[in-house]
């Protein structure tokens, strides 16, 4: 015991000066290069496609790393994509793609590499040979209390994404009330803080400042996204869901080389979405990992809720705001979350067919459905799930999505 207390002592003390000093951009870079060289480094060096990532800081409703990959991949690029797991009212990409039948997010790096080769992108947890230091170093940051902190972090992604080999990382930092950055000036300097470490380190970079004051989509939980993102990758889809899908792609083929400027790769990456060449890029990464495409078609073969239950409008108006931090609770509730890395989650739990704001509503018309194992779970949440939708008699000024772009 003396000896782990003396330990975490040691490791600890230069956290804590971290957390209170800052570091300088140079001194970041440095601690991010050592935590990325703790373990193994992917390299795409001689790829014959240039090879792109972006990386979320987290939301409700996220699910835009299932069209991204794929899009950019159908676009020309290589994807090699490691994500994680939600926690708390965070979801994560992995919770949502192991909702898919057989799909297996624990590849080797050599069969990561190779369905990258033959497909254009993989999408893949990280394992423990990836950057380990920053797994030790999370763990007492967690348990010293010194998590917020930019440098901190910068050097914990920055250490993971750059061992994954990506040429270009594109980085979407979600603000608001459900975001780890809540407010513009916090997301501002972790967006230029993960820019600059990149550059340091040798990548083209981009970032995105984006609203996570309300839900992304009209679904928030794992086989719903997984749906509502087959969706989207159908042309279809919500109108905000697709907006950053184009906008954070478009970043991406721009700083790969792929388009010459955000304009043209907009209207090339719309017309690869519509055309179903993404769908379609989609589709046989999912056969590759083991998955079974079907639900691509037939969405009934994604795990399926034991009870739908619809929250009634308490009374008619136009939704002004929907809070993406109840929602995200709610969603935990349900059973399609964990507050500890060791829960099991619900796959087909959550919230689907969500009102957004700027609709009309009438009076007991469902503002959404909350999707759980038994409807009792469902229905002693409806309440809760009611007081998250805000209706009021006139429509509320469009929504900025899109709040800010850090070249
Ligand atoms: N995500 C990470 O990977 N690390 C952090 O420190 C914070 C968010």
């Amino acid at each position: 015991r003396d000896k782990l207390v003396t330990g975490v002592q040691t490791c600890a003390l230069p956290i804590l000066a971290i957390f209170f000093r800052g570091m300088t951009p140079e001194e970041t870079a440095a601690l991010t290069d050592a935590m990325m060289r703790s373990g193994d480094l992917v390299s795409f060096e001689g790829w014959p496609r240039p090879t792109a990532d972006k990386h979320s800081t987290g939301g409700i409703g996220d699910k835009l790393s299932l069209m991204i990959a794929p899009l950019a991949a159908a676009a020309g690029l290589a994807v090699p994509m490691i994500s994680g797991r939600g926690l708390g009212i965070t979801g994560g990409t992995l919770d949502k793609l192991e909702s898919i039948p057989g799909y297996d997010t624990r590849l080797s790096v050599e069969a990561f590499k190779r369905v990258i080769a033959e497909v254009g992108c993989s999408v893949i947890g990280q394992t423990d040979r990836l950057a380990p230091a920053d797994k030790k170093l999370y763990a007492l940051r967690d348990v010293t209390g010194t998590v917020p902190s930019i440098p901190l972090i910068t050097a914990s992604i920055m250490s993971k994404k750059l061992a994954e080999g990506a040429e270009t990382l594109v980085f979407d930092v979600k603000c608001g009330r459900a975001a780890f950055m809540r407010s513009r000036g916090d997301a501002r300097a972790l967006a230029e803080s993960l820019s600059r470490v990149g550059r340091a380190l040798g990548r083209k970079t981009a970032a995105l400042l984006t609203d996570m004051d309300q839900p992304l989509g009209r679904t928030a939980g794992n086989a719903v996204e997984v749906a509502e993102a087959v969706e989207t990758l159908k042309g279809a889809g919500p109108a905000d869901t697709r907006e950053l899908t184009l906008a954070l792609t478009a970043e991406m083929t721009v700083l790969g080389g792929v388009h010459p400027d955000l304009d043209a790769a907009q209207r090339e990456l719309a017309r690869l979405l519509d055309g179903g060449q993404a769908l379609e890029v989609f589709r046989r990464m999912v056969a590759a990992q083991g998955g079974d495409p079907r639900f691509i078609d037939d969405p009934s073969r994604l795990p399926q809720p034991g009870a739908a239950v619809a929250v009634p409008a308490p009374q008619s108006g136009f939704v002004s705001f929907v809070d993406a931090e109840a929602i995200g609770r709610v969603v935990l509730q349900l059973g399609g979350g964990r507050t500890a890395t060791t829960d099991m989650i619900d796959p087909a739990a959550g919230v689907d067919r969500l009102v957004q704001a700027g609709e009309p509503v009438t009076k007991g018309q469902p503002l959404m459905r909350l999707l759980a194992q038994d409807a009792s779970r469902a229905e002693a949440l409806v309440a809760r799930a009611a007081a998250a939708v805000a209706v009021a008699a006139e429509p509320p000024p469009a929504r900025d999505l899109l709040l800010e772009r850090i070249a």
